[in-house]
């Protein structure tokens, strides 16, 4: 059997998931749980309701809807490559619509990021690069460098394998299984390095705990070192 790249990409997945209103499932479940932890890793890392936060690839607005009414009205953007996916978040999840404007919602798939503010405080790419092949990762890690002046704190996930076990299927503390090859993806921490290397961003993993197994990244403009 051949599995797609990711099931991102598989023709007319969002419309189905759309249609059979599955917006929650299609971004990984674990709904309110995930939220929240989205919510409070950014007030750990000193988010408040002045500053603006960018949500890269966020689905169906499972943190959004806990960070629009949490921030100023107007202080959350968002990418993602279906802009459909957003719209239904904001149209279901969000309680109060009107805090976020429909033109903050921007279908990005390539992370090129048009028309956003120069300067934003706070930006997370959260369960996003766990579905992208590693090639696509190390594209997006070079988009945001060009734009990292401008990104305040980058938060990120990926799965970590320990060097040596990359080569294969690997089963993650809580139990998921990643894979190098297919989603979810694991990468090794040296080949994450080299690529923030690569890309000009200097990474630093954080020790917080995260739902299974993703291990969180702090990313500024620079040089690990
Ligand atoms: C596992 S979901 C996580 C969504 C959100 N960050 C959250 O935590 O709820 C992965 C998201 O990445 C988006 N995505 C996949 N490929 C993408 C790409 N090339 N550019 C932008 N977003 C992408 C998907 O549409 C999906 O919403």
């Amino acid at each position: 059997m051949t599995h797609p790249a990711s099931p991102y990409l598989v023709p007319g997945f969002y419309d189905r998931a759309l249609r059979d209103g599955r917006h929650r499932d299609i971004v990984g479940g674990r709904w309110d749980e995930t939220g929240r932890l989205q919510l409070a890793l950014l007030h750990a890392q000193g988010m408040r309701p002045h500053h603006r936060l960018l949500d890269i690839g966020a689905g169906s607005l499972r943190l959004g809807c806990k960070a629009v009414p949490f921030l100023d009205p107007g202080n959350y953007w968002a990418t993602d490559a279906s802009r459909a996916l957003m719209l239904r978040g904001r149209a279901v999840e969000l309680s109060d619509p009107d805090r976020l404007p429909e033109d903050h919602l921007i279908e990005d798939a390539d992370f090129g990021f048009p028309g956003l503010p120069d300067r934003l405080d706070f930006t997370i790419a959260f369960g996003v690069f766990t579905h992208l092949p590693p090639a696509v990762t190390a594209h997006a890690m070079t988009r945001i460098a060009h734009r990292a002046q401008g990104f305040g704190v980058i938060l990120f996930t990926v799965f970590i394998a320990p060097d040596g076990q990359e080569h294969a299927a690997l089963r993650q503390p809580d139990g998921v299984v990643t894979h190098p090859d297919r989603p979810p993806y694991h990468l090794t921490e040296t080949t994450l390095l080299a690529m923030a290397v690569d890309a000009g961003l200097a990474i630093t993993r954080l020790p917080d705990r995260l739902p299974r197994g993703q291990v969180l990244w702090r990313a500024a403009p620079g040089t690990t070192g």
